[in-house]
């Protein structure tokens, strides 16, 4: 399976925003992961659909967006008329979940569940068929910069091996605390989709960080 890197944007300056998206597009970055945060699913306020609307405008960046917000389903349709290529809401939301796969795939837009750290893998066995990717939180959802969270691993190598089961191919995708240490244990473990905000946009060489990134090499 191919691994792809996705740069968490919440690490970006964002009074060079435009210049940081040239970036990411010069050092063969997958995809832009977008955090939306509500300030009620989590305790922690982002941005949200104008912000997306614009760099939409900006950049052909397959648009990963994570949606940590109470309602998704209410959103859903509206972050994918803005410009979304993929949408991860939280299978701990408020929101009916078969409903919100549904909104989302209606749109032509890629479905992916996102799980807590606490959150079994099983919570979402029974929508794997119907998903293109699982977000797996390697951290508490809410702020960039934390410690990846080792436990989480066994969840993904059961997730993956769930996956391998019943014959899909669905992307795993981890997000929180990914660098050049840990992300040879979150590949080991199955994930393919690696979120990176805080190590991608500190390093000096965004490109060979990325490439590390896919590798799972120490530098
Ligand atoms: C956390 C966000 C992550 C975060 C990752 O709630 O979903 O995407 O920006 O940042 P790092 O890579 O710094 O942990
Ligand atoms: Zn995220």
């Amino acid at each position: 399976m191919k691994n792809y890197v996705s740069a968490s944007v919440l690490s970006a300056d964002m009074l060079d925003f435009r210049n940081e998206i040239r970036k990411l597009e010069k050092s063969d970055i997958d995809m832009l992961h977008f955090d939306v945060m509500d300030g009620i699913f989590v305790n922690n306020i982002t941005f949200g659909l104008p912000v997306l609307q614009q760099v939409r405008s900006a950049t052909d960046m397959t648009l990963d967006v994570h949606l940590m917000i109470a309602d998704p389903l209410k959103y859903a349709k509206r972050f994918a008329e803005f410009g979304a290529d993929i949408i991860s809401f939280h299978i701990e939301s408020e929101s009916d979940t078969l409903e919100t796969i549904k909104a989302i795939k209606e749109c032509g837009v890629k479905a992916a569940i996102a799980i807590k750290p606490a959150t079994p893998a099983e919570a979402v066995y029974e929508y794997l068929p119907y998903l293109d990717m699982v977000l797996v939180m390697t951290v508490e959802p809410g702020f960039g910069g934390q410690s990846f969270i080792p436990e989480t691993a066994d969840k993904i190598k059961k997730l993956r091996e769930k996956v391998n089961s019943i014959g899909i191919e669905t992307d795993i995708e981890v997000d929180g605390g990914i660098n050049d240490k840990t992300a040879s244990i979150v590949l080991n473990a199955g994930a393919n989709v690696l979120v990176s905000g805080s190590y991608l946009f500190t390093s000096d060489d965004m490109k060979s960080a990325a490439a590390v990134l896919k590798e799972g090499k120490s530098c």
